[in-house]
């Protein structure tokens, strides 16, 4: 009778003081209703809640409730509960701390003599993580929570008991995959097989299929973790039904593991730290086994070495042997990305590989176009990679399976056809450590330089040791120089103030210094009557390998445009440099002087293979040279015209 009158004046009250009161009449939400097992006090308890009557176990009811704001956008909202215990004077506060339809954490105040919410501690301020009993509903779940765990692994397990010992078995494997088709799909579950190790106590074999109860974010010591509530339900034993698991978000480790802790019983206030949890477990990420990684057929014998890629986003190192490629991937400073393709059919320039991705499920069949290797450049296309259909036996598989997918996945048309990607580039492999080549441009130029960004130009600066010491003379005229000499042709020298006034041997000062910027040419070929450059230069912090597209645009100049990375844009031309990954470019000049000795070539990369090399070795250094210099350009000029009509025929 009391507490009916009383009711309402609280709420008045509450809302007075401004806390938050959604709902007054007493009564759960319908989650709540069922069975509950949690440990109280370390022992296993049962809990039945029934939100129709409003009764939490046998003797206690719903006395006072209120509902706390949802921080986070879920089904159902945390709450503190006056509890009543029939008959006695004991009035309990309950938090209740919604985490999933299936799992509830709460945390219980003693007994108190005073019916009234508000003396209730978790109204101002709700519990900590350490502060809570998990409770697990008593159903089998069917949630979907575990997209963090997706993939397939290897892993070390080790017990906080009896000694411990880390139990690393090869054949400890966690699998969480979604192959379409099979029986466990959509991240419901996932499997871990724990293995024996002969000398670690501890370890134990059994096959546990996991399923998700709930996932939720809770900060511990500064550090924001992951929890996850498992069941595992094959089991008969109670206390081994339930577990809780941690990890760490956005764990970044340099061996590209994942630590995780997990606890013993369905009770996460163990879990303290990655390091203090019972059970200490530590996945690697693994490649999925199949016999389509046996090889068939052979790569070209020039691909076999180590390769550096551009891809659109993140560039990988990629390592190839007869029949395997291998692609590492840095996705971010700490993680990567580990990628193995073997051969499986060929037909001409079109390989039909089987992939797979280390840590992931699913293996699919990708074509390589490949373009005969040219100096230190494959070049390359990819078709779009096609899943291998699951059966559960790989024994049923049609025998023509290899033929067939072939045909679907090499044709012609699923290589230059994809809907967003009409007019295709190649992609470049380009050695690494690159084996430098002549580079397509030669001779001495003055340039000017063109960007948005300050930082892309060409700056003076002075490189290492001087060899020789500086002049004292100040410099009368600076100008821009770019080179490649008959000295060093796989060289372009870059120096944004040279100076060319000259010394009491008439000398240009400049001889004495150090170019600027030393790029290494790694290769070069012409695509859509495009010419294209890669150079290196060790010393370029943001992207060692770079990618210039160029062109001849009188018989005296040249222009250069370089991207941002080793990939040139599709849109790059020779003069880009307000585009995305392209914001520079040079415009170079002829100005060779008479001794400087340095021949201008130019070679548009037509016939990347069939590269006249005599040309360059013409005339070589003053002393021996018996043309003079305007003899020598016109010998090349005559040179260049002759070549320019014998590739035409
Ligand atoms: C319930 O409280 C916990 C702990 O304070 C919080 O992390 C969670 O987001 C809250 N849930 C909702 C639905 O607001
Ligand atoms: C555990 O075993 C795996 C594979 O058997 C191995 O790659 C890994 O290096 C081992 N880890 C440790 C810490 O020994
Ligand atoms: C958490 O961070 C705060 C401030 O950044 C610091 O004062 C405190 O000592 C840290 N606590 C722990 C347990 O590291
Ligand atoms: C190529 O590499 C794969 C994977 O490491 C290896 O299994 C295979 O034996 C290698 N092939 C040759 C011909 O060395
Ligand atoms: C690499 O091999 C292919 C054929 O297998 C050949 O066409 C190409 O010229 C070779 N390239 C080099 C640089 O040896
Ligand atoms: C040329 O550059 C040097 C060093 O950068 C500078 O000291 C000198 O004054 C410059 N000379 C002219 C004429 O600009």
């Amino acid at each position: 009778m009391e507490a009916i009158i009383r009711i309402p004046i609280i709420v008045c009250l509450l809302f007075l003081m401004g806390i938050p009161v959604a709902k007054s009449v007493c009564q759960f939400p319908s989650y709540y209703d069922g069975s509950w097992y949690h440990r109280d006090s370390g022992s296993d308890t049962n809990l039945i809640i029934s939100a129709t009557s409003g009764t939490w176990g046998v003797d206690r009811e719903c006395f006072q409730k209120v509902d706390h704001d949802k921080i986070i956008t879920s089904d159902g909202v945390n709450a503190t509960i006056l509890l009543k215990t029939v008959g006695v004077n004991c009035y309990i506060c309950m938090d209740v701390i919604y985490r999933s339809i299936y799992i509830m954490q709460y945390r219980r105040s003693e007994c108190k003599t005073e019916g009234d919410i508000k003396l209730c501690e978790g109204i101002s301020k709700l519990p900590e993580h350490n502060e809570l009993v998990t409770m697990f509903k008593q159903v089998s779940p069917v949630m979907n929570c575990i997209a963090s765990i997706e993939g397939l692994f290897q892993f070390s397990y080790e017990i906080n008991e009896k000694g411990g010992g880390i139990c690393n078995n090869s054949e400890n494997i966690l699998e969480a995959c979604q192959t379409p088709g099979s029986p466990n799909y959509d991240n419901k579950d996932f499997l871990m097989r724990f293995r024996v190790c002969p000398d670690v106590q501890t370890s134990f074999r059994q096959t546990i299929r996991y399923k998700c109860m709930g996932t939720w974010v809770a900060n511990m010591n500064n550090n924001t973790y992951t929890f996850v509530g498992l069941a595992h339900d094959e089991t008969g034993v109670l206390q081994d039904k339930y577990k809780c698991l941690m990890t760490l978000r956005d764990q970044h480790s340099e061996d590209n593991t994942i630590r995780w802790g997990l606890s013993r019983f369905g009770d996460c206030t163990n879990l303290k730290s990655l390091e203090q949890s019972p059970i200490r477990i530590v996945l690697r990420r693994v490649a999925p086994k199949t016999s389509f990684m046996i090889p068939q057929c052979i790569l070209p014998r020039n691909l076999t070495g180590t390769w550096f890629t551009q891809g659109i986003q993140f560039a990988s190192s990629v390592w190839i042997n007869d029949t395997h490629i291998y692609y590492r991937t840095m996705m971010s400073q700490f993680d990567y990305e580990e990628t193995w393709f073997a051969c499986q059919a060929n037909l001409g320039t079109r390989f039909l590989m089987s992939k797979v991705v280390v840590g992931r499920c699913e293996i699919s069949f990708v074509c390589f176009d490949l373009v005969p290797r040219h100096d230190g450049i494959v070049r390359y296309r990819v078709g779009r990679s096609v899943k291998l259909p699951f059966t559960l036996d790989e024994r049923t598989r049609d025998k023509d399976f290899l033929v067939t997918s072939f045909k679907e996945t090499c044709s012609w048309q699923w290589l230059t056809f994809s809907r967003d990607n009409v007019d295709w580039k190649y992609e470049v492999l380009i050695q690494n450590p690159p084996s430098p080549v002549i580079c397509p441009i030669g001779g001495r130029y003055s340039f000017r330089q063109y960007s948005n960004d300050f930082y892309q130009l060409y700056d003076t600066r002075i490189r290492g040791i001087t060899l020789s010491p500086r002049n004292k003379i100040s410099c009368l005229m600076n100008v821009s120089e770019f080179k490649s000499c008959h000295g060093d042709m796989s060289k372009m020298e870059i120096d944004a103030t040279y100076c060319e006034t000259v010394d009491y041997r008439g000398r240009p000062i400049g001889e004495y210094e150090e170019p600027d910027h030393i790029l290494t040419c790694a290769g070069h070929w012409l695509e859509d009557m495009k010419s294209y450059m890669i150079t290196y230069d060790e010393e370029d912090a943001i992207s060692k390998f770079r990618c210039w597209v160029y062109e001849r645009i009188s018989w005296t100049d040249i222009a250069l445009s370089r991207s941002e990375t080793a990939r040139c844009p599709k849109n790059q031309n020779s003069r880009s440099y307000e585009i995305d990954g392209a914001r520079f470019y040079m415009a170079l000049t002829e100005t060779e002087r008479l001794f400087d000795d340095c021949p201008p070539r130019f070679d548009s990369g037509i016939t990347p293979n069939a590269k006249p090399r005599t040309l360059y070795t013409l005339y070589s250094g003053s002393q021996s040279c018996f043309f003079s210099n305007l003899q020598a350009k016109y010998f090349m000029f005559v040179f260049l015209v002759f070549n320019f009509f014998s590739f035409r025929n």
